[in-house]
Formats: structure tokens, C-alpha cells, sequence
């Protein structure tokens, strides 16, 4: 009887400093005051017709010098889940956005895809590993995009929306061509390994795939909320003038140019945690963009199969870690959610896509039963 107890006593321990360690975000979030608690959360009305709207075909080019720069699939899988969940408003910090900016929330509707076809036609899982002699490249050069620099070519930049992710010197983050700027053989964002997906082991401002986010953003012909200081030169009214970037996760509000800064925008500086929302400003900007400077994108033949098909043929759900989504083969049917203590949570269903909503759940590692078998993912 005594060993049970002290098992169940280091079991129990080890339970809360692992959950500790892997997830920190809400309790974090909690103790800075960043957005409000969740007695004033509220759920935001969504245009569903408005979600997913847009194909955008992505292929993501790993230069690699070694094994850590050579990142996994599952973390390319978690960037395309983050950017698609940032872009349609479906991201978790989304129902904390403080009252005065509710009704500002843009959906942009664009659903990022791995491309499914080489140029040649073969099939293709949309990442293109790349090995580099160059140890790393320079923030805000154009090596990693020149073969004969030790970088990787283009895909075709009309129909492509081409990401290389590489090993930056510096402290460029990542950078990103805004529609025009340069030529189509430059054209695209670039973004740094440390930075790209998912990674909540990793301890940095800048693990939740945010920096993706915001460089798209520029892509699609997004510039700073604090472009050009307290001006309107952002060309949306509906994100408010500030006089410089906001660094950190400050709590609501922040004063500048004599209004509250939209400091949780998308395109300011704030951590990844407490960045949440893109505005219908915005999003009709990008929107635009899409239909007018980067009309190529729609439609591109090497995207139609889902995203979803291809990742079913590897894993029995996808993603993990998740927020909001679990994606299983099967639709309609139940699955068992269970603690890291062996504890049924809950029983949940998944709706006709194969969805199982887990936006409820606290941050964590849970086990997921279906048909008998066990699967294990975190909650972020
Ligand atoms: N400094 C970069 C830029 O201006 C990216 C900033 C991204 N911020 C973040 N929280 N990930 O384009
Ligand atoms: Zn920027
Ligand atoms: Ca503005």
C-alpha cells in the first residue's frame, strides 16, 4: 500500500511539473493581466461562409546545414495549422480580445496548403529538404533563394507561395517581399528555423509559429500597425495610429499617439502569445492582394489534394501539438479524451470532417482513444 502511495505520489508530481514546463501560456498570460480573464470571455460570431474561402499553395524549402536545422514535418504541419487558424480568427486568444477592439476582428478566409505536385507534375509533399554548406545566411540577403549561393530556386512565384526556412544570422526573425517590391525570382518569405512551427519545449517569445504569421501578412501587402509612427499610413483606419513597435506582452491598455494601441495585432511586435488578430482592414487588404497582385495563387492545380488526405496517410490524427482541431480519418464517431493520470476527461464527437474540438480543454498532455487505439498529443 505504501508504494502505491509513493508512486502515486512521484506520478503525481511529475504530472504537474511536466504540465508546467510544457505549457505555460494561460498561467502566464494570467499573471501579466495581458487580456482579460475568462469570466468576460466571450465567443465571437464568426462569417463561417467567409472561413477557408482561399487556397493559398505553399511550399516550404528546409536549407539545412545540420540535423537541428532539418526540422520535422510535424513541425511544418503545425505552422500550416497556426497560420490557418490566425487566418479565419479561429485561434484560442481570439475571444480575450479586449470589447474596444471585438467588432475590428478580420477574417482573411485563406486556407494554406502544402503543395501536392512537384513542378514536374510527381507527387510531392510540399516540404523540399535542401542540404547547405552555408552555416547560416544573412537576415534580409537573398542567398538562401540563389542555388548559386548556397540557397534553393524558386518555385514558380505566381502560382507558389514559396517559404524558406534556414538558419539566419542575426536577429532577423524572418522577412518577407511585399507584392511589387521585387523581382518574381525574390519573391517570398523567408523565416528562421528557431522560429518556424510550433515548439513549446522551446523557451522563446517567438515558439507559436506567430513570426509566419506576420510575415504572410507583409506578403499579402500588410504593413506595421506603427508604420511611419502615429499616421494613418498603414491605410486602415481600424487599427490605431501608434509611434513605435510594442515589444513583450503588455496588458490592456497601452497609450500611444493619444488612443489604445492594438498592441495584440498581428502586425506589431508583441511576443507570439500575445498576438491575436488580424483586423477587416486587414483582411481586406490581403484579400485584394490575393485577387489582384497575386492572382496566381488561386486555384493552383498541385493544390487541390487536402491537406488533410495527406497527413491521414501518415498519422492516425493531426496536429500535435493542437489548439483548437483534431483531425481524425473518421467522421461522427466518439473518441475518449484522457489525463496523463489515466483520467477519462471526456467524451467528445467528431463532427462530419473528422473534427474534434478540443478548444476547451486546458493546456496539456492528454491521451486520445479511438477504436481501441491510444495516441498521445498536447493541448497548447
Ligand atoms: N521583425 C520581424 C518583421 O518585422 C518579425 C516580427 C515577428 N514577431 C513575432 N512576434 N513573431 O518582419
Ligand atoms: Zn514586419
Ligand atoms: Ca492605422
Amino acid at each position: 500500500m505504501r508504494i502505491l502511495y509513493v508512486l502515486i505520489f512521484f506520478v503525481s508530481v511529475n504530472t504537474c511539473l511536466s504540465q508546467k514546463n510544457r505549457c505555460s501560456t494561460d498561467e502566464y498570460r494570467a499573471q501579466l493581466g495581458v487580456f482579460k480573464t475568462t469570466e468576460t470571455n466571450h465567443t465571437i460570431d464568426l462569417d463561417i461562409a467567409n472561413i477557408n474561402e482561399h487556397t493559398i499553395p505553399v511550399v516550404v524549402h528546409i536549407l539545412y546545414n545540420d540535423a537541428s536545422q532539418n526540422i520535422s514535418d510535424e513541425r511544418v504541419y503545425s505552422q500550416i495549422e497556426s497560420l490557418n487558424n490566425d487566418y479565419n480568427a479561429l485561434n484560442s486568444e481570439i475571444n480575450n480580445i479586449p470589447d474596444q477592439f471585438i467588432d475590428e476582428i478580420g477574417q482573411v478566409g485563406f486556407n494554406f496548403c502544402l503543395v501536392q505536385q512537384d513542378p514536374n507534375g510527381n507527387s510531392f509533399s510540399g516540404i523540399n529538404r535542401v542540404y547547405t554548406d552555408v552555416e547560416s545566411f544573412q537576415g534580409f540577403s537573398d542567398s538562401m533563394k540563389k542555388s548559386n549561393e548556397g540557397g534553393v530556386d524558386p518555385w514558380d512565384t505566381e502560382t507558389h507561395l514559396n517559404i524558406w526556412v534556414c538558419n539566419l544570422s542575426g536577429n532577423t526573425l524572418g522577412f518577407a517581399t511585399m507584392p511589387g517590391d521585387v523581382s518574381d525570382e525574390l519573391d517570398g518569405v523567408v523565416i528562421d528555423y528557431l522560429y518556424f512551427g510550433i515548439d513549446i519545449s522551446f523557451i522563446s517569445p517567438y515558439n507559436l509559429g506567430r513570426t509566419a504569421t506576420h510575415e504572410i501578412g507583409h506578403y499579402f501587402n500588410l504593413e506595421h500597425t506603427f508604420y511611419a509612427g502615429c499616421s494613418d499610413w498603414d491605410e486602415c483606419d481600424d487599427t490605431p495610429p501608434t509611434s513605435s513597435p510594442t515589444y513583450g506582452c503588455p496588458s490592456y491598455p497601452q497609450t500611444s499617439c493619444m488612443t489604445n494601441t492594438m498592441t495584440m495585432n498581428f502586425m506589431d511586435y508583441t511576443d507570439d502569445q500575445c498576438m491575436a488578430m488580424f483586423t477587416q482592414c486587414q483582411a481586406q487588404r490581403m484579400r485584394n492582394c490575393l485577387l489582384n497582385n497575386r492572382s496566381g495563387l488561386i486555384n493552383n492545380y498541385s493544390c487541390t489534394t487536402s491537406i488533410e488526405e495527406s497527413y491521414l496517410s501518415s498519422n492516425s490524427f493531426y496536429p500535435n501539438p493542437a489548439s483548437n482541431f483534431l483531425n481524425i480519418k473518421e467522421s461522427h464517431v466518439f473518441v475518449e479524451i484522457f489525463d496523463v493520470m489515466g483520467r477519462k476527461i471526456i467524451e467528445l464527437k467528431a463532427n462530419q470532417r473528422g473534427q474534434i474540438n478540443i478548444s476547451k480543454l486546458n493546456c496539456g498532455t492528454y491521451f486520445l482513444k479511438l477504436q481501441n487505439k491510444t495516441k498521445q498529443f498536447i493541448k497548447i
